[in-house]
């Protein structure tokens, strides 16, 4: 066990007494021609749903009552067919989903994984790998450590730096509030702050973490949604004047609406004089950080004591592959660190990471495969040039919308988002009635094209968006998602 040379190398001897004792099969197992053809199938069954998606619609689904009439059954004593299974789960259940990785998804934060990191969730799956300690996953825990490694210097963090996989953006949240708590020194009477664009995930995390919901300060954002510094130093000000432990900053490197950027620099000078934790939460926005354009909007971020960032967003990763790093790696460790008699067997050497010391979960996937595996596959520089063509398409997006006399850009387009509304020029239209037609709009975008959009607040205005993200959509699908909108558009004003 510990410390021993022992490898594992060697073919483990199987015990045939307790084999016949307890039954080798007790059901559970395959024969080696039907795993392979089953996973031929399923495979089979993926690549042709990829062939099809771009001509299908964005979004399929059903209401509550259909679905539980074909799903609510009892789980059966007795199997049938695997191949069976395998059918009815691809033509009931998994395409009754809005398809985030469909070319003409534009909605909430959409996602298109690769093919390996597909495959790599399938690997990690089959050797059920646990990343949870060194001595349960010395080999997975190093390609864990390679690929934090790959985005620490992606986001010129110093080497001090650390972190880890999370499921995603929220969980990243909550390890790093836990961090910037304890390296607060756990005080009463907590603060936390961050922009009013922020997402409900940090609120949440910060509750969690013991930070009463009065205490949770959403700082205004500015009109082009970016958290108004003058409002943070002030709040700060006042909240230390009462009393208060301001404990976290959090800045948004993207956020979920309009894909606002925070002032970086001017919060990380802020919290370093006020000694305050910075996190970022860079959870779609961040692997823009891979673009030279990305890198110049992002400034400052490498100044943060953490940032969150999901690969399952703006990375081509399937779900779930969140990551959480942060300046100085050992403050994870006395954040999360819990000895547990249980596990005295992880302690092997000093210098081995045990992942489950580093966050809220023990039991852990192999998440950092996927990342691996397709960086691996394609290059870096596929990755590179998808993350920019995203930006580049909502780019010509905005430009599309300013030329339009139907549209009106409402945000500066920012990491991949477009906020824009239906509102005709040399038409005065009160905002209720604007608000009724972009409703109308949406709707009819979403029954009867095959794009899906999703729709936002922009101060307090309701605003289409498009959040262009995924790899395989092309100009034509924004263009002509664009003139779908303009044409429900000219038709809801003149009907
Ligand atoms: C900016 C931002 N932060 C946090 C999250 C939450 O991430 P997750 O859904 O991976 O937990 C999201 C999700 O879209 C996001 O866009």
């Amino acid at each position: 066990m510990p410390g021993d040379s022992k490898s594992s190398r060697g073919t483990p001897s199987v015990s045939t007494e307790s084999e016949k004792e307890l039954g080798a099969d007790n059901g559970l197992q395959m024969a080696p021609e039907l795993m392979l053809n089953l996973a031929r199938k399923a495979a089979d069954i993926l690549v042709e749903r990829n062939e099809r998606l771009p001509g299908e619609d964005a979004w399929e689904g059903d209401f509550r009552q259909g679905l539980e009439e074909e799903l609510l059954k009892d789980p059966p004593e007795d199997g049938r067919p695997a191949a069976e299974v395998l059918e009815q789960v691809a033509r009931e259940i998994l395409p009754f989903a809005t398809r985030l990785d469909h070319p003409r998804c534009f909605a909430f934060i959409p996602s298109s994984p690769t093919w390996p990191s597909v495959l790599a969730d399938f690997m990690a799956a089959g050797y059920n790998i646990n990343t949870v300690t060194w001595l349960v996953a010395s080999g997975p825990s190093q390609l864990e450590l390679v690929v934090i490694d790959w985005f620490r210097r992606w986001l010129d963090y110093p080497e001090s730096a650390g972190g880890l996989f999370t499921s995603g953006g929220a969980a990243a949240s909550l390890d790093a509030l836990v961090a910037a708590r304890e390296a607060a020194g756990h005080p009463e009477r907590a603060t936390v702050y961050m922009s009013d664009q922020s997402h409900s995930v940090l609120r949440r995390a910060a509750m969690i973490i013991g930070v009463r919901p009065e205490c949770i300060r959403m700082v205004p954002s500015d009109p082009c949604t970016r958290l108004d510094m003058e409002a943070l130093t002030r709040a700060v000000t006042e909240d230390r004047a009462a009393g208060f432990s301001p404990i976290a900053v959090c800045a948004n490197a993207g956020a979920a609406s309009t894909g606002a950027i925070d002032p970086l620099e001017a919060m990380a000078d802020f919290c370093e004089a006020e000694g305050i934790w910075l996190h970022v939460d860079a959870a779609y926005g961040g692997f823009a950080i891979v673009t030279e354009q990305g890198k110049g909007l992002l400034h400052g971020i490498e100044r943060a004591d953490s940032i969150g960032l999901d690969a399952h967003k703006w990375f081509f990763q399937p779900y779930e592959a969140g990551c959480l790093l942060v300046k100085d790696g050992r403050t994870l460790e006395h954040a999360f660190e819990v000895h547990h008699d249980v596990l005295q067997d992880t302690i092997w050497g000093a210098d081995h990471p045990n992942f489950a010391d580093r966050g809220l979960q023990l039991s852990r996937s192999l998440r950092a495969l996927k990342v691996w595996m397709s960086v691996q596959t394609f290059g870096l520089g596929a990755f590179r040039r998808a993350v920019l063509k995203g930006m580049e398409l909502a780019d010509r997006a905005e430009a599309y919308v300013r030329e339009s006399p139907t549209l009106e850009i409402l945000t500066p387009v920012s990491l991949g988002i477009v906020c824009f509304r239906i509102n005709p020029t040399g038409t005065d239209l009160d905002e209720k009635v604007l608000e009724e037609i972009n409703r109308n709009v949406l709707a009819r975008v979403f029954w009867e094209d095959r794009a899906l959009m999703s729709s936002t607040l922009v101060g307090k205005m309701f605003s289409l968006r498009l959040c262009i993200l995924n790899h395989t959509t092309t100009w034509n699908d924004v263009r002509e998602t664009l003139e779908a909108t303009e044409r429900f558009g000219q038709e809801a004003v003149s009907p």
